[in-house]
């Protein structure tokens, strides 16, 4: 009878001992049954250990030059450099499912506006707020020679990249929003009239420029 008892307080002082065990950094202590603490699959960012005792993320970060499935689109495969900004101005053409419709020259407008329209300015004259104000140089007006015969091609690049005072919006715009900005910068090229104050992009006539 008392060796039972023995048993039963040995087997109790030992779960209690084994409960006390010190935890430390990503050792949680002793445990009874890990099988049922931890997953057996890989679960996001949580560190684990190695044997060799290295520590790393189940996490692992894509090897280079992976793609997400359905967003090829998004590879652009120029170097953010001259030779990059020569071909891409040669090369980039408009995605074919972006064309220069009045939807997204309308969509254009409106991502120019929360995005660019504080530099280049509503007209794209360079007369932004923060050019008026002083606080920045002015940008090239996108009715100059300069913007209007830039290739839609380097004006993806710049876009994408950034350039000097400009920064870059690839990776706040997609691949089609980079494109209906495009169409609205090109639609803005064509206001020659450095009066004009509205724009109202369902005029009759609004896309004769894409027809020349
Ligand atoms: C912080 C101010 C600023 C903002 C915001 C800005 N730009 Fe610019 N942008 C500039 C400046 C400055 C230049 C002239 C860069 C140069 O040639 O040195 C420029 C140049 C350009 C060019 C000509 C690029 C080339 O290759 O010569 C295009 C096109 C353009 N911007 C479009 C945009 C569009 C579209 C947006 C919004 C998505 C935008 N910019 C936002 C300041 C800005």
């Amino acid at each position: 009878m008392y060796s039972k008892i023995k048993i039963v307080v040995g087997i109790i002082a030992l779960t209690v001992f084994a409960a006390c065990s010190q935890s430390e950094g990503n050792f949680a202590g002793w445990e009874y049954a890990p099988d049922m603490y931890y997953a057996k699959g890989p679960e996001a960012y949580r560190i684990l250990q190695k044997d060799t005792g290295n520590t790393f993320k189940s996490m692992w970060t894509p090897v280079t030059n992976t793609i997400a499935r359905g967003k090829l689109e998004y590879v652009f495969p120029y170097n953010n450099d001259t030779i990059g900004y020569r071909l891409a101005k040669k090369e980039v053409k408009c995605l074919e499912s972006v064309p220069p419709t009045l939807i997204n020259i309308q969509e254009g407008k409106r991502l120019f506006d929360i995005n660019c329209i504080v530099c280049h300015g509503k007209l794209g004259r360079g007369d932004g707020t923060i050019v008026k104000d002083d606080k920045y140089p002015p940008p090239p007006a996108y009715q100059s020679v300069q913007i209007k015969t830039l290739e839609d091609g380097g004006k993806y690049f710049s876009i994408t990249y950034g350039k000097n005072n400009m920064g870059a919006y690839g990776p706040n715009l997609s691949p089609e929003e980079r494109w209906k900005v495009i169409h609205y910068v090109n639609y803005l090229s064509h206001i020659e009239d450095s009066t004009a104050t509205l724009l109202d992009l369902k005029e009759e006539g609004y896309l004769d420029f894409y027809k020349k």
